[in-house]
């Protein structure tokens, strides 16, 4: 199975990207699934129907979110009716969506696709740790490919949780901070790994906002509008290959694809 993740997909230049993008990468790398984190999709803060059914529309199969879940109050109608939307699975009992979602494909064994919140320098939700063995421990009831989008700030949370997941999920790829890391690799149990994906968006920016609010922020501390930015677009994330028969990830490839700019 050849899995395209693509990491937090920030506003309009970033959805712009992921249409250009998943059809042209379905044909050249010949994709099955494709995961893609919207929780910057509306406007940069949060996600609502509308911006999910344009990334689904893209080719899509799963979104993911994390942090900026709340953001939009449109949000509801996606927790409670979209199956294909995941928030973090470390939320306490009764929060509206679910933490995880199986994909079937004709011809392939299923995936599951789960969406993890870190708690080091975050609003601390439940142990991951914790919530995640016994997530991993039911769904191997029905597939050895597992796949993570593990939410985090610190990237020793990262490590330690794929480190301690390595042999029982297919990859586990970060989000959340929006600097791609250069650490792809996979561990000895079988176990793909990236701290962290990137995002999909202008980078001619701060993590996708416009570059001034944000040093005058830093200047001053007084509150700014933080604008999404619009130059340099970049559709970032991971190609993982999968055996599906172990489930064990057989590479993982860091990705990064300029959005060639539209003629005015
Ligand atoms: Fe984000
Ligand atoms: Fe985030």
């Amino acid at each position: 199975m050849r899995l395209l993740f693509i990491a937090d997909i920030v506003g309009q230049p970033g959805r712009r990207a992921v249409e250009h993008f998943i059809p042209q990468l379905r044909k050249r790398e010949d994709l099955d699934v494709v995961i893609a984190n919207g929780e910057n999709s509306a406007g940069g803060s949060g996600i609502t129907k509308r911006t999910a059914d344009e990334i689904f529309a893209a080719g899509a199969d799963v979104i993911t979110s994390g942090d900026h879940l709340w953001d939009q109050k449109e949000v509801i109608e996606l927790l409670e009716n979209e199956r294909r939307f995941v928030r973090p699975l470390n939320y306490p009992p009764g929060t509206p969506g679910q933490g995880s979602v199986l994909v079937q494909k004709p011809g392939l064994p299923p995936l599951a696709v789960i969406n993890l919140q870190g708690r080091t320098f975050m609003q601390p939700l439940e142990n991951p740790f914790h919530a995640i063995e016994a997530e991993v421990s039911r769904l191997r009831q029905f597939t050895r490919l597992i796949f993570i989008d593990f939410h985090a700030e610190a990237t020793s949370e990262k490590v330690a949780l794929g480190r301690m997941l390595d042999g029982r999920v297919s990859a586990l790829v970060g989000t959340h901070t929006h600097v791609q890391t250069a650490d792809e690799q996979i561990f000895p149990g079988g176990t793909a790994f990236l701290c962290d994906g990137g995002f999909t968006g202008p980078h001619e920016s701060v993590i996708g906002r416009e570059i001034e609010p944000i040093i005058t922020r830093f200047m001053t501390n007084i509150p700014q509008r933080f604008e999404v930015a619009k130059g340099r677009v970049l559709m970032q994330g991971a190609l993982v290959d999968i055996d599906n028969l172990s489930g064990r990830a057989v590479s993982i490839r860091r990705v990064s694809e300029l959005l060639p700019s539209e003629p005015r």
